[in-house]
């Protein structure tokens, strides 16, 4: 008899498909978020658990569900599992890394980009009907991006992508991470250590790329963006919880930043609506991998983990 396994978000069919090759697989298919009781519920007898950002699987979930030993994640991050809880069941957690870091890279340079140049607010206006002058010297004046200082904070493989977009627009890049990285890597990438203070107080743009944990949950708050700059845009493309978005918008509102982009909030789909009211952020709903070609591989990288744990294998990206 095949195992059973649930796919808690609609999946692309050739997932289910080759899923459904070793398993009998409960595919999601309305897409709905399912609520942690519902979760639990469906979750009833499956040994495997393919997943999305959307499903906070914790203790209450292991607890209910015992007969699950591997929760595969369809992200690279994994702050909605509670791997310890995991380790000590013995459940296996993987996530997806490697596919989705040159896409999201190109998110995060997009975002900058908007922001800098007033792209969405802009477009918002044309589309109002408020071009009315023409070329307008003085009008809708942005920042540029080319020769500015940029400073990234969390220097992982995203990290260093978005470093290598930022040389091809002759940027300074300088970066801060938890661990510095070696002197040919940082003459290679062409990009100077600096502390998360000088990052804030010296850099025209500010790049987030930290996971989300305790350690930096709000990462960014209102000391952190009171260094920054008045000229300075800040953008998020991490993870909702490492900025404290009451902090951004009050920043945002008062002026004292210039401009931010976010593709990641705290309380993800409930955006803080005092967002929606302002003209300096560029805002996306978590997009940053949302590509075809990588979510299918993220999937399928996420699917190959599963098969491997329930085969008694060790899955490529066991956490
Ligand atoms: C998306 O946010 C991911 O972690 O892959």
């Amino acid at each position: 008899m095949k195992k059973r396994v649930l796919v808690s978000r609609k999946v692309f069919p050739e997932i289910v498909a080759a899923l459904s090759e070793h398993f009998e697989v409960d595919h999601n298919e309305s897409d709905d978020i399912l609520a942690p009781d519902a979760l639990r519920l469906r979750a009833q007898g499956c040994e495997g658990v393919l997943c999305c950002l959307s499903e906070r699987i914790d203790a209450a979930f292991f607890d209910a569900c015992p007969t699950v030993k591997a929760v595969c994640n369809i992200a690279v991050g994994y702050n909605n599992i509670d791997v310890a809880e995991a380790k000590k069941r013995g459940v296996m957690v993987t996530n997806t890394p490697g596919v989705l870091d040159d896409t999201t890279a190109d998110l995060t340079f997009a975002l900058l980009m908007a922001a800098a140049r007033r792209i969405t607010e802009t477009e918002r206006r044309l589309r109002a009907g408020e071009w009315k002058k023409g070329f307008a010297l003085q009008q809708w004046l942005g920042a540029d991006v080319h020769h500015a200082h940029l400073g990234i904070i969390g220097m992982g493989r995203i990290g260093q992508a978005i470093a290598r977009r930022a040389a091809g627009f002759d940027m300074r890049v300088s970066y801060h991470n938890r661990t510095r990285l070696g002197a040919e890597e940082e003459a290679r990438l062409k990009v100077a250590y600096a502390s998360k203070e000088e990052i804030l107080a010296q850099s025209d743009f500010v790049v987030l790329m930290v996971p989300y944990s305790a350690a930096t949950h709000h990462l960014i708050g209102e000391a952190e963006l009171a260094q920054m700059k008045p000229s300075a845009i800040l953008i998020n493309t991490a993870r909702g919880g490492v900025v404290d978005d009451v902090a951004l918008v009050k920043a945002l509102q008062e002026k004292r930043i210039a401009g931010a982009g976010g593709d990641v909030f705290e309380n993800e789909p409930a955006l803080n609506p005092a967002f929606l009211t302002l003209d300096n952020v560029v805002l996306t709903p978590h997009i940053g991998s949302a590509t075809r070609a990588t979510r299918m591989q993220m999937a399928a990288l996420a699917a190959e983990n599963l098969v491997a744990a329930l085969s008694g294998k060790t899955p490529p990206n066991l956490i």
